[in-house]
Parts: structure tokens; sequence; C-alpha cells
């Protein structure tokens, strides 16, 4: 599909606001894939799609979780996390995407993991920082953007687990192998 098809398939699905939101993402994931030489048109598309089923129906989620061969899991955890695995889901199915590093990037955009590719630290990353975005520490984390993925990465997953915690909220076990990894390798 085209990718001004796609944009238009996309709007429907979210209000003006969350649209805006994923156009934002996509230019920075863009501007950031030239920087560190990885493929634009994947991170374009896993952009694109990333937040396609922010707007389901919680039931809805939880069903297409249930029957799709996902991380069970994510069920007892909070659904804000489910339209991630979903949204790579409506990617494969509904739009054909087969690339199994663009749908992990959508799939694993909320979480983090162990040993993510440089294309999901890449959407991770530019989910978190994109202009639109106005958190205590989000500058730095701009900063760091510009320098190195893998130290952006950390401190974007630091953000988030940190946020977690401090709302004394569950982290899913992602999150935290993520970090685990990120901070093993800076030692
Ligand atoms: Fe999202
Ligand atoms: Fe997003």
């Amino acid at each position: 599909m085209e990718v001004a098809q796609l944009k238009i398939e996309i709007a429907k699905r979210m209000p003006k606001q969350r649209y805006e939101h994923v156009l934002r993402v996509t230019e920075t994931a863009k501007r950031l894939a030239e920087k560190y030489r990885l493929p634009v048109i994947k991170a374009e598309q896993a952009a694109l799609f990333h937040d396609i089923a922010k707007f389901m129906d919680k039931a809805d989620l939880h069903h297409v979780l249930n029957t799709a061969n996902e991380d069970s899991r994510l069920l007892s955890f909070h659904h804000e996390l489910w339209h991630a695995p979903v949204g790579a889901i409506i990617a494969r199915d509904e739009f054909g995407i087969s690339d199994a590093d663009t749908l992990n990037a959508i799939r694993y955009h909320t979480t983090g993991r162990a040993t993510m590719s440089p294309l999901e630290k890449l959407i991770y990353v530019s989910d978190m920082i994109e202009p639109g975005r106005s958190f205590p520490g989000v500058d730095e984390l701009r900063v760091k953007a510009e320098e190195n993925l893998d130290t952006a990465m950390e401190a974007c997953i630091y953000q988030s687990v940190q946020f977690l915690v401090n709302k004394r909220v569950p982290v899913f076990p992602d999150s935290i192998d993520c970090y685990n990894q990120l901070i093993r390798r800076e030692q």
C-alpha cells in the first residue's frame, strides 16, 4: 500500500490528536533512521502502524490477544500495553506487512524487551521523544537520541520503568529485562 493511502487508513482509526502524534513519530523515526543508517522505509512503516490499535475497544484487544499466539502474560497487565502487539497483528493480517523486524518494532514499542534490534530501539525512542512530548527529562532524552541509539534506548527504558515504579504500578517483565540488559552492557 502506498504511504499516502496507508496514512488515510490510519487516520480513520484514531482521533486527530493521536494521528498527529503518529505523524510526528514517523518524521522523527525517518530522520533518526537516516542518521543511524537504518532502513528508512521500515522505520516509516513501523512508525505509521505503531499506534493503529490504540483506540480499539478493550474487549476487542483482549479477544485478539486471546486468540493470537502472543505473550499471554500481557492479559494480566494493564490494557494500555495491549495495543502494541495487536497493532503488529493488524499490520500483518490486514495490511500484509511481513517483515519480522518491522512487526517487532510495532510489537515492542510500549514494553521494550531484552536484545532489541536497532529498528525496535529506533521506534521506541522516536515514540518517546517526538516533538509533541513534554514530560520532565524529555529534553535530555532528545539530546541522547542525537548521540547514540543504545544510550538513548537505555535512558528511555530507565525513564519508563522509573515512571511506573513511582506510580506504584506493575512493570511488565519485558521492560525489566530490557532495562537489565541495557544497564549491564554499560558495566
Ligand atoms: Fe503506543
Ligand atoms: Fe505512540
